[in-house]
């Protein structure tokens, strides 16, 4: 069994040798944190796309979407807090000379701690068998309470000067944790500075009138801003939501861990617009519908959890993360936060227009609060490909590599293969190719041997393939063989349209 890391690795490998990702410029060496979808990532990454725009927009009536631009006026990022607040903490080892952010280092020791407590837990509950009271465990268990005790001091300094900006006490709490750089293990470090994320370029050609513009950090604000425009345009009543999908750009201090964290990524992103003092309960409505969604990519339950942030953006009076079981751990995926009113009261403020919804039946006007699903595509796409990633020995002997990638949203549905190049095959493969081809995602391959092409279609996660032999010559039927089980069954070719369709249909 590969260790988690090992499996990172060799999933990474596998993305660039079947086609899913590639590093940026590779030939130039790469470019830190960007990646290029190959032919096989870009039709998954669109059929996740596709399948999270149908369940916002076409599943909810009062979803409407939106495309807006990346550039924006430099304004709605001051207003937004962006240009004051959008930095992360960092910190350099002066002996590795790597960077981290110095909230992680902390954020990772307390994890480390919560993870000690769990392994307590568990021991006891074998030990104390049906009879185990965990609550009182917890409570009463001395070790126990002293890591949690630890763990509460932490806490407690450590968010308060974050909030205060206090990076010298971050910096002194480092210390005293005793926590080491990962690479050269030692404690030599910088100061802590706040570092803005956001990336900026000059917009206009003439130098004088040329005007710093930031690329957008989330697809959020372009949502914001056209809040009554699309109210109005789309006739929408309260409560409604906006979804947009589009690219994101964050210069990430730390941006070693594939599409985990990219310095150009996508997000899918829906701002719920709601009355003040509903937005809780929508919040709690959303949570429970996002984490439906993501079980219905057939990802089992327990590779999901959700976190309740402790700690509250400038801009929430409510947030969670659903976090994910990446192979580098739980992970957030998605971001679910009750935004309050600040992104609308702040742009009135800014532009001097009104944001206000008026409320025909109450007869009064109102600044909407707004509950936000947020959601990573790269994520997503990671967590579905690692989770889909199968080695497998079989039982003649022999090893493969599957993608159980759910046959909705896999790259190719149908692979159509003539058993040889030869004897009139490939001329009949080639007719069911041409039917084939407007019903569904297909994939035309006679070259090797069939199981060798089996194989590289297991590899992409091809779920289905059709093999075309000499009895299909005689009697108009062919193979039919299912990638996750390999089992083959043998139907007519004019069943094949309706059999495709029912199998991979979501
Ligand atoms: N509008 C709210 C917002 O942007 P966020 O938690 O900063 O919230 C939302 O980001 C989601 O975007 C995250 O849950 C994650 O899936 C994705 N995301 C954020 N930064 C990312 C990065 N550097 N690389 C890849 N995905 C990222």
């Amino acid at each position: 069994m590969a260790s988690n890391e090992d499996l990172f690795k060799k999933i990474i490998s596998h993305a660039k040798e079947y086609g899913f990702v590639f590093p940026s410029s590779e030939i130039y060496d790469g470019l830190s944190a960007v990646y290029d979808y190959g032919p096989f990532g870009v039709e998954l990454k669109n059929n996740i796309k596709e399948y999270w725009w149908k369940s916002m927009t076409q599943f909810h009536e009062n979803i409407v979407g939106l495309d807006s631009a990346i550039f924006m006026h430099p304004m709605v990022w001051k207003a937004s807090g962006h240009v004051d607040a959008f930095s992360d903490p960092m910190i350099d080892n002066k002996d590795s000379k790597k960077r981290y952010r110095a909230d992680v280092l902390i954020e990772d020791h307390i994890q480390k701690t919560e993870d000690k407590i769990s392994k307590e837990v568990e021991k006891a509950r074998v030990r104390f068998g049906a009879t185990f009271d965990e609550k009182m465990y917890r409570e009463t268990n001395p070790r126990v309470k002293d890591y949690q005790s630890k763990i509460d001091a932490i806490k407690h300094r450590f968010y308060p000067a974050l909030d205060r900006n206090d990076l010298a006490d971050v910096r002194l709490l480092i210390e005293e944790l005793g926590i080491v750089c990962p690479v050269s293990g030692t404690k030599n470090w910088t100061e802590v500075r706040q570092f803005n994320l956001m990336f900026s370029t000059q917009m206009g050609s003439v130098n004088e009138d040329a005007s710093s513009i930031y690329l957008r950090p989330e697809t959020a604000q372009g949502i914001f801003v056209n809040f009554l425009n699309v109210q109005k345009s789309a006739r929408m009543k309260i409560p409604f939501g906006i979804a947009q999908i589009g690219k994101a750009f964050r210069n990430e201090i730390v941006a070693r861990q594939f599409l985990f964290r990219m310095r150009e990524f996508e997000q899918m992103e829906m701002q719920y617009f709601v009355k003040p003092g509903e937005e809780l309960q929508w919040y709690e409505f959303w949570k429970t519908e996002r984490m439906k969604w993501h079980l219905s990519l057939g990802i089992p339950a327990s590779k999901y959890r959700f976190h309740d942030h402790d700690k509250l953006a400038h801009y929430a009076n409510a947030a969670a993360d659903i976090e994910f079981d990446f192979p580098i751990g739980f992970k957030e995926i998605e971001g679910i936060h009750s935004r309050t009113d600040f992104d609308l009261n702040a742009h009135q403020t800014h532009s001097g227009r009104k944001l206000q919804y008026f409320d025909t039946e109450a007869n009064e006007s109102f600044v909407p609060y707004v509950v936000e699903t947020s959601i990573g595509l790269d994520r997503t796409f990671l967590a579905i490909l690692s989770h889909a990633y199968r080695e497998e020995k079989l039982d003649d002997g022999s090893e493969r590599v599957v993608l159980s990638i759910p046959a909705f949203l896999a790259p190719i549905k149908l692979a159509i293969l003539p058993l040889i190049k030869k004897d009139g095959l490939p001329e009949k493969a080639r007719e069911i190719m041409e039917v084939m081809k407007y019903e569904t995602r297909c994939y035309y391959e006679e070259k090797d041997t069939i199981g060798r092409r089996y194989r590289r279609m297991d590899a992409i996660g091809t779920p289905y393939c059709i093999t075309i032999d000499h009895q299909t010559l005689t009697d108009n039927t062919v193979t039919l063989r299912d990638r996750d089980s390999m089992k083959q069954e043998r139907i007519n070719v004019s069943e094949i349209p309706g059999v495709v369709k029912k199998k991979i249909a979501k």
